[in-house]
């Protein structure tokens, strides 16, 4: 694994960490990198793919958002968070014409490196998206897609207190008990993951909650083409579920819609994208 680094010797990130400007097109790093760079590029597109690089996605969940913001720009300064970019192609779709600063956020250097090859005016920032090395009630705008999968009660904790009052997140989840997802998960199967019953327990105030979920867990499998670096995966079982574990982050539903669209191992899933806002 390459050892993070700082590539134009900032030290530890200071996008808004300090109450700074983000620097763009730097790599900037707080955390170790973890394993899931080690799976190419070119695998990650064959294998597994994302709505990421559909311009229907796009147009239909993160432009509004853009627009919106961007709307704001000429008279404040304006960042957008992408968390757990990866390679960044939900990041190509928005081009160059818009005023705002956009932060990429990922554990992994190695995607990173990739991405700003390809997007030289994104600020980069290697950071577990658990803890954002952003200040609270910083940032005007998020977006994940595909990536709250491995953290999905912390991650949201995370953007929660770094969105500004009223921001807006556009986040999706992929149900498990969706018969059109049934194929993607006998897909992983074939690689050697196993999909089991798990428990994740959310501490809300001085209440545990629970819920059953699914883990895909690939850290067994023959570890052809890197696959275990993909680690073990959280999915919930019910859109009840999503909405509750959303609730208890304290995000507000604005919208809750469907998405449809084609991978290497599914021609059939349907992925449910919410728009939230901090109240
Ligand atoms: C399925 S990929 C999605 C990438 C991109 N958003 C897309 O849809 O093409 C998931 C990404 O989340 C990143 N990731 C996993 N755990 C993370 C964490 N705790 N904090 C930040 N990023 C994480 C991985 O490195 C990977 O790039």
């Amino acid at each position: 694994m390459a050892e993070p680094v700082d590539a134009h010797g900032l030290g530890p990130c200071t996008a808004r960490c300090a109450g700074s400007t983000p620097v763009l097109g730097t790599i900037m790093t707080n955390a170790a990198s973890p394993d899931y760079g080690k799976i190419t590029e070119e695998q990650y597109v064959s294998k597994f793919n994302s709505p990421s690089q559909s311009k229907e996605y796009f147009s239909r969940f993160h432009e509004p958002l853009i627009k919106e913001v961007d709307a704001k720009s000429s008279s404040t300064e304006i960042i957008l968070l992408d968390i757990g970019c990866g390679y960044g192609y939900e990041l190509d779709l928005i081009g160059d014409s818009t005023g705002i600063n956009i932060i990429g956020v990922d554990i992994s250097n190695e995607v990173l490196r990739s991405a700003q090859k390809r997007l030289p005016n994104v600020s980069f920032v290697t950071s577990d998206a658990e803890n954002l090395p952003m200040s609270d009630d910083s940032i005007d705008c998020a977006i994940a897609v595909n990536a709250v999968i491995y953290k999905p009660d912390k991650i949201l904790s995370s953007a929660f207190r770094v969105l500004k009052p009223h921001a807006k997140f556009a986040v999706n989840f992929r149900v498990f008990e969706k018969e059109t997802n049934r194929a993607f998960y006998d897909y992983c199967e074939k690689f050697g993951a196993l999909v089991a019953d798990s428990r994740l327990t959310i501490q809300n105030g001085n209440e545990k909650v629970d819920f059953d979920i699914k883990v895909v867990d690939y850290t067994q499998c023959p570890n052809e083409n890197n696959i275990r670096s993909l680690g073990r995966q959280i999915y919930f079982k019910t859109e009840q579920d999503v909405e509750k574990l959303i609730s208890l982050t304290g995000f507000r539903i604005l919208k809750h819609d469907t998405f449809q669209y084609a991978s290497p191992g599914n021609e059939r899933n349907e992925t449910d994208v919410y728009i939230l806002q901090k109240p």
